[in-house]
């Protein structure tokens, strides 16, 4: 098979195959070589003239500088922001103008890291230029696992195929597990155990699609139970900023247990790994195993320089730059998630809800209780548009008329996010012209949810899971009003995967 890095986005592992991974193990090895054999120096003009821009909206030690060191020594240059104060950012500028500015500003590649899961591959959608995911919130971090897996093919003799690992920590609300976990998946009889307390523990929707790819994941009762048959232990620090009225002493007390102290370590061959930081307070990794030679996380560190300039040379090297063209592609304005919904001719009942309105919009099968929070938050008073709110206890049913005639992005996001899967009517002279249900991505850290950012939010069909295009977790359509031929009909128009909207030049 042929493989190309060469202007391509990199925003999630699930995107590579085991062939690419094992090339990028084997590009980074040579890295490796070169840097013990003292010969660093000879690849350093191999990305002259290209640069790299840096977009950290998260704090950021490792990646960003072995982003940066990896240009430095390919020959590149580099620049951006590391934390937002600064930068127009703080005066409300979207993702998408900051990315174009990037652009603007003739760099080649971007590397972002943002707390909202999905923001990458929007980035990405915008961005003509390569773009890779440096971490979006609790979903991915690509290229953390591709160091992880490059460290274990180092640690393994070059060989990934049968690797029984050990995760502990935060299993839930990091992305480093979700991504090596997705890599390991790549490669055959893996076998995954883990130990944590439940708000720790491995998400349900990982270890389901883990065990879809044939990787055997198992919870036992302890981290000794886990240490005792595995080679890898891969640690990590519980995400407190990603958990909320949670205390750090909550967390402390609920790892009690689960910290990795030399007493765990020192009777076991096992291989402890880290992406780190440690928070030292919390301490996940007592500082005496910092002296003994079950530790590998720090050659992971400098494993991910290693790994990371042989994906920027991949990526970078002789590809022409790419001419800034100023102008957003169409397919940013579109969506694929309104639900069609059938429309029934003469129904009496709908009759005496809609049919009195002559042209305008019927936004219906309301959560009860949300109209007038609908009214204020579309500013229909203020705008001078009628507004009848009404709530038929009888029914249960809520809706609201305006005489608005179409309703716009915003303001279908915005009754979205207070009432999900309501129905919007258009009536034109006095009859029902357009019925659909918008379709907002649930995860409430998913992107697409901002509604400054107006990304139209767009889906895809994953073998019958209908997944959200940004932050990929599957959507279900809980309203009992889409029937089940409206569901089929909505699914048999998505794509079957994450399409390329961009065109590279
Ligand atoms: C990780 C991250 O940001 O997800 N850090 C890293 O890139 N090495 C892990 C973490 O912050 O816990």
């Amino acid at each position: 098979m042929e493989i190309n890095f060469k202007n391509r986005d990199i925003i999630s592992i699930t995107d590579f195959c085991k062939e690419e991974i094992l090339y990028l193990c084997k590009q980074a090895k040579e890295m490796h070589d070169l840097e013990k054999n003292n010969e660093r120096d000879g690849l350093s003009n191999e990305l002259k003239n290209k640069a790299l821009a840096y977009m950290f909206y998260e704090p950021s030690t490792r990646t960003k500088t072995s982003f940066i060191t990896a240009m430095r020594q390919l020959g590149g240059s580099w620049d951006g922001f590391s934390g937002i104060e600064g930068t127009s950012v703080m005066k409300k500028e979207t993702i998408r103008d900051t990315v174009m500015m990037m652009e603007a500003n003739h760099f080649d590649v971007i590397v972002m890291r943002h707390p909202l899961g999905g923001s990458l591959q929007w980035a990405a959608d915008v961005a003509l230029i390569p773009v890779i995911n440096g971490g979006d919130g609790e979903n991915e971090h690509p290229t953390q696992s591709l160091l992880d897996i490059f460290t274990l093919y180092l640690l393994s003799d070059e060989n990934l195929d049968g690797i029984s690992i050990g995760f502990g920590g935060d299993l839930s609300h990091g992305r480093t597990i979700r991504s090596l976990s997705l890599a390991l998946s790549c490669f055959k009889d893996i076998t995954i155990r883990w130990a944590a307390e439940d708000f720790l523990g491995m998400p349900e929707d990982l270890v389901e699609l883990m065990k879809s790819r044939e990787v055997g994941v198992i919870r036992e009762k302890s981290v000794e139970d886990v240490i005792s048959n595995v080679q890898f232990y891969y640690m990590t620090r519980p995400q407190l900023e990603r958990m909320e009225g949670i205390t750090q002493k909550d967390v402390m007390e609920m790892m009690k247990k689960y910290r990795i102290d030399l007493n765990k370590v020192k009777e076991s061959n096992v291989k402890l790994m880290h992406p780190l930081p440690v928070n030292s307070e919390i301490a996940e990794i007592d500082y005496e195993v910092y002296f003994d030679g079950s530790q590998a996380f720090f050659q992971q560190a400098e494993n991910g320089i290693f790994l990371r300039k042989a994906l920027l040379h991949e990526m970078l090297k002789g590809v022409e730059s790419v001419q800034f063209s100023g102008k957003l592609n169409h397919l940013l304005e579109y969506g694929n998630n309104r639900l069609k919904r059938i429309i029934k001719e003469n129904v009496k009942e709908k009759r005496r809800f809609i049919d009195n309105i002559t042209n305008g919009t019927v936004v219906d099968h309301l959560l009860p209780g949300t109209e007038q929070e609908i009214v204020a938050e579309l500013d229909l008073m203020d705008r001078g548009s009628s507004a009848i709110p009404a709530h038929l206890p009888k029914s249960g049913k809520s809706f609201l008329k305006t005489d608005l005639r179409e309703l716009n992005e915003r303001e279908l996001k915005k009754i979205t996010l207070i009432s999900p899967e309501a129905t919007i009517n258009y009536i034109k002279d006095g009859k029902v012209a357009d019925k659909f249900v918008y379709l907002l991505c649930k995860n409430i850290n998913c992107v697409t949810r901002v509604v400054n950012e107006d990304i139209p939010p767009k889906f895809y069909d994953d073998t019958g899971t209908i997944r959200c295009r940004y932050c990929r977790k599957s959507y279900s359509i809980t309203s009992e009003k889409v029937s089940q031929k409206e569901k089929e009909e909505f699914i048999n128009l998505l794509p079957e995967g994450i399409e390329q909207i961009k065109f590279h030049a």
